[in-house]
């Protein structure tokens, strides 16, 4: 792909950005690199095809992710130079859906994921959390706090707002463990992705006449007034569905910072009633994910920081990026408790802005206040450099997280 010309800059090199397993809460140095270059540079990711823009800068993430010339639905027909091996774009799937379809898509789940919703849910989700943390001091220390509690409190919250019934919440379970599974291969993944999205599909039809609250009534019903199809309703509950993952390993990142931090530890427990601020400190400041999500497609030419993005050029913004971008953040590698203001962009921007970041808000409070509160004496029962950390992944964390009270 030729790039068009520069409106009074040369085009920058292109970069290749190897996804490399990151240890710990390191931030990608091929990104810092990436952001002294430029406001905007060019890169080559492991698989696709081509290369892309790549923006850094909290101004132009802000402005690409709001700007309807910059297309989400083109990149599902492409082939992009991207992070992920495989690639197959459901319809329904919010992630690639323009306006006004994704409005159209996102209206029928929308009531679910409110701030409303989820202070209904709290009291439920507090139940299950404790359930899991009594079972974990029950059986004594040491344990490894992802495995008993990290990783199934959000699959099973999750399962309460979609609607699973308890029948085959086992079931819905496995198949969402394998398809995140890093070590079953893609093979296993592949069939369990096969097996819960047939069964999505029986729900869906199963709840047609159902007036719960659930998403899967929600979606039921929006499919038999035909405001989306039946196909649509099964893209967009499959992410969804799946979508807990983000939180085991963004809260698997917080809770070994403040266990290997002990001035943020201190913080917590010293005012416990003024969390709040530091959660979204942490959000900011946490490298979520490997290199970066999902592209747009320029629609037609746009020029930003002194280049011109031709149409039918791809784009990456990195929201990590400009989660440290010291002209909005002042010392932007800090970990600062008390700042303020933070419009940190951990949850996205723009009619992309993550569905689930309600909830898992709700859920990164109960779970940081329940382990804090309830283990006074918690801490890491291995070295901080024995932590073992996710390889090959899209989003980053510890694979395990061995405590002790
Ligand atoms: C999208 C972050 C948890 C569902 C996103 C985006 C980010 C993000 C950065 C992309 C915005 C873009 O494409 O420009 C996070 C973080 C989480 C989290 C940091 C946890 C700490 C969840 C949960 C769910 C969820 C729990 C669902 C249950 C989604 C969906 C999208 C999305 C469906 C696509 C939205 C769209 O393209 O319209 N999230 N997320 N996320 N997230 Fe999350």
């Amino acid at each position: 792909m030729e790039t068009s010309a520069p409106t009074g800059q040369e085009p920058p090199p292109v970069r290749d950005w190897p996804a490399i397993d990151l240890d710990g809460t390191e931030f990608d140095p091929v990104l810092a690199g990436l952001v002294r270059e430029g406001p905007l540079t060019r890169i080559r990711l492991p698989f696709g095809e081509g290369w892309a823009w790549l923006a850094t800068r909290y101004e132009h993430v802000k402005l690409i992710t709001n700007d309807p010339r910059f297309s989400r639905a083109e990149v599902a027909r492409g082939r992009v130079t991207r992070l992920a091996p495989n690639f197959a774009p459901r319809p329904g799937s919010l992630a690639w859906a323009d306006q006004p379809d994704h409005n159209r898509l996102r209206k029928p789940i929308s009531g679910a994921f409110t701030v409303g919703a989820m202070k209904r849910l709290r009291p439920r989700a507090q139940e299950i959390l404790d359930e899991l943390v009594d079972g974990m001091v029950r059986e004594g220390p040491p344990a490894d706090l992802v495995e008993r509690v990290l990783e199934p409190f959000p699959l099973y919250v999750v399962s309460e707002v979609m609607g699973v019934p308890g029948t085959d919440r086992e079931q819905v379970h496995d198949w969402t463990r394998q398809i995140i599974s890093l070590s079953g291969g893609a093979e296993a993944a592949d069939r369990a992705k096969n097996g819960l999205y047939g069964w999505i599909t029986e729900i869906v039809r199963a709840r047609a006449r159902s007036a719960g609250e659930d998403v899967y009534s929600l979606l039921a019903g929006a499919v038999a007034r035909g405001e989306i199809g039946e196909e649509e309703a099964v893209g967009l509950a499959g992410p969804l569905q799946i979508g807990g993952e983000a939180v085991t390993h963004n809260c698997g990142q917080m809770l070994y910072l403040m266990l290997t931090r002990p001035e943020l530890m201190a913080r917590m427990r010293a005012r416990p009633g003024e969390r709040g601020p530091v959660f979204d400190e942490l959000l900011r400041w946490i490298p979520h994910r490997s290199t970066v999500g999902l592209a747009r497609i320029a629609l037609e030419d746009v020029e930003i920081a002194g280049h011109r993005i031709a149409a039918g050029e791809a784009v990456y913004v990195s929201y990590l990026a400009a989660n440290r971008d010291p002209e909005v953040f002042p010392d932007p590698d800090g970990i600062l408790p008390d700042r303020d203001p933070n419009p940190h962009v951990a949850f996205g921007n723009g009619h992309h802005y993550c569905t689930g970041a309600v909830l898992a808000r709700l859920q990164l409070e109960l779970l940081v206040d329940t382990l804090l509160d309830r283990l006074p004496a918690l801490r890491l029962a291995v070295s901080p450099e024995d932590v073992e950390w996710r390889q090959q992944t899209m989003i980053r964390g510890p694979r395990t997280l061995p405590v002790t009270w």
